[in-house]
């Protein structure tokens, strides 16, 4: 695993929405350099970047075009290779987005595959061989080519699947992962990897990493073809970085993922923290944080440490975290976030509190999730510091709320979110039993009670994190000893004979 992992804080940025320089409305390459000194300011020492390839934007660019040049919108290739050199001297390190699973309808590849002669692209997508018969639980195009056959969609209907092969193969015209076509799909996008890194990407974000493979109920086929991709990197590209859009880290970090997301999908039950009908971080206090506990343990036990599960504050899929919490709950929903192992990911805006926008008709395929996706809330000028443009001309529509949250307010605001996460962040990097790699042993889950409790470890340094979002008080018994206080959001935890005694709505960091 790469070192630079062992304290890495991840800043993800929607780069359409983030700093736009160039009044078109829209964020740009050259709007990510101009903020990169805040995002450093912040403490985050590495960033992703969503999907910013040549693409139509039917779902905002995880439908590529081409994988090896940048959507122009954002600027060119040689200002992408400035944004690496520019954030690498800022000690930032740059993820990317790559899209193996599909591509979009316009791209060359599967203008080609839909020719009715053979050619070097007619096995790159999945093709039935006969315009009747469908995929089997998949969706498909059909009746748009002269070649006589479905394609599978792999998401939107734009979206047509790149052919990785089957684990089971039930009909004649589906390929084993081992066959010519599947092999050439890999090979194809080995040469995109290869293509970024050489220019100075540190690593990839990789959107629906645990699906390639169809007819792989159990994902060992799947885990094999990334487990061929980590043979790859390891002798080219051993420094280079992969988190997987999987939510399964068993399985991912067995494919020679360093890092998995835990997600609003999926087994996780990441949603019981913040995105639910009673979220364990509301102050009212009737969540249930036991099964995210129980399930978070049993993956990380079955991970063995081989990498990292990482707990994102939200994504550009998701509600925001403000949808749900206040700015004082957020504060203590960051403390777990910034005290848990694995690498941390803030989506951009979270650290400001930033809200879901409601009632916004959907753009570039984001449906409900536009609302997560406006633009950045800088200052007090025009769009917020977003962009010169006309309102009416930005990409997706401001927070035009008369007391949205920005940038400028919270820096001069002492008890602000911005500065409560600042300081986590801070912390986190002083102390390596509360990095990425630093043990945690749960000492307070319970099901349906308050608070969590869990002690992280790294060498002989042991740190005990007890949070309570109820606005009650609560206390556990527990034979850890009392500490020093390092942090603490609302009154600090105390240890009262066998018992901690936990004050409401608060967190602390004790070190042992
Ligand atoms: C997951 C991405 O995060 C999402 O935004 C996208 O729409 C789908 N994958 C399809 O690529
Ligand atoms: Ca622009």
């Amino acid at each position: 695993m790469p070192k630079w992992l062992d304290n890495a804080v991840f800043y993800e940025i929607y780069p359409q929405s983030f700093q736009d320089t160039n009044a078109d409305g829209i964020g740009d390459f050259q709007g990510i350099i101009r903020r990169l000194d805040y995002i450093r300011e912040l403490g985050c020492n590495a960033i992703w970047i969503n999907p910013c390839f040549l693409s139509p934007f039917g779902d905002a660019g995880y439908d590529v075009a081409d994988y090896d040049t940048v959507a122009p919108r954002y600027g060119t290739n040689e200002d992408l290779k400035q944004l690496f050199a520019e954030a690498h001297s800022r000690g930032i390190h740059v993820l990317l987005d790559l899209v193996p699973g599909h591509t979009s309808v316009e791209h060359k590849w599967f203008l080609e595959s839909m020719k009715a002669e053979k050619n070097q692209y007619t096995d790159r997508y999945i093709w039935t061989d006969n315009v009747w018969e469908a995929p089997e639980n998949m969706g498909c195009l059909r009746g748009i080519s002269p070649r006589d056959g479905a394609v599978a969609l792999n998401f939107f209907s734009m979206q047509p699947a790149l052919n990785y092969g089957y684990y089971k193969i039930t009909r004649p015209w589906q390929q084993s992962p081992e066959d010519e076509g599947p092999r050439a799909t890999l090979n194809a996008m080995l040469d995109v990897i290869r293509f970024w890194l050489s220019m100075g990407c540190d690593g990839f974000r990789v959107d629906m990493a645990g699906s390639l493979v169809k007819n792989d109920e159990e994902g060992k086929g799947t885990i094999a073809l990334w487990q061929k991709v980590r043979t790859f990197l390891d002798r080219e590209f051993p420094e280079a970085a992969f988190v997987s859009e999987w939510g399964e880290p068993d399985k991912s970090l067995q494919g020679g993922f360093h890092m998995d997301f835990l997600l609003h999908f999926g087994p996780s039950r990441y949603n019981d923290l913040f995105r639910c009908e009673h979220p364990f971080f509301s102050s009212e206090g009737r969540g249930d944080v036991s099964a995210f506990v129980k399930k978070y343990r049993e993956n990380y036990d079955k991970s063995e440490k081989k990498g990292l599960i990482c707990i994102p504050s939200g994504n550009h899929d998701m509600d925001r975290l403000a949808r749900l919490l206040s700015p004082d709950e957020m504060k203590l929903a960051f403390g777990f976030l910034l005290s848990m192992p694995g690498a941390p990911f803030i989506y951009y805006g979270d650290e400001i509190g930033m809200r879901y926008v409601e009632g916004l008709s959907s753009v570039e395929g984001g449906y409900n999730r536009t609302g997560s996706r406006s633009p950045m809330q800088w200052d007090n000028t025009a769009n917020a510091g977003f962009s010169s443009a006309p309102a009416e001309k930005l990409y997706i529509k401001m927070d035009d709320a008369p007391d949205r949250p920005t940038v400028e307010a919270q820096l001069t605001a002492e008890n602000s979110l911005y500065h409560e996460v600042k300081k986590l962040i801070a912390i986190r990097q002083a102390h390596p039993a509360l990095q990425s790699r630093g043990e945690i042993e749960f000492v307070h889950a319970e099901e349906n009670a308050y608070p969590l409790a869990y002690l992280r470890s790294a060498d002989s340094e042991r740190i005990l994190i007890i949070v309570n979002p109820a606005s009650r008080a609560e206390s556990f018994e527990s034979v850890l000893p009392e500490g020093e206080l390092l942090y603490s959001c609302g009154a600090p935890a105390k240890k009262e004979g066998s018992a901690w005694m936990v004050p409401p709505c608060s967190v602390s960091f004790i070190k042992l």
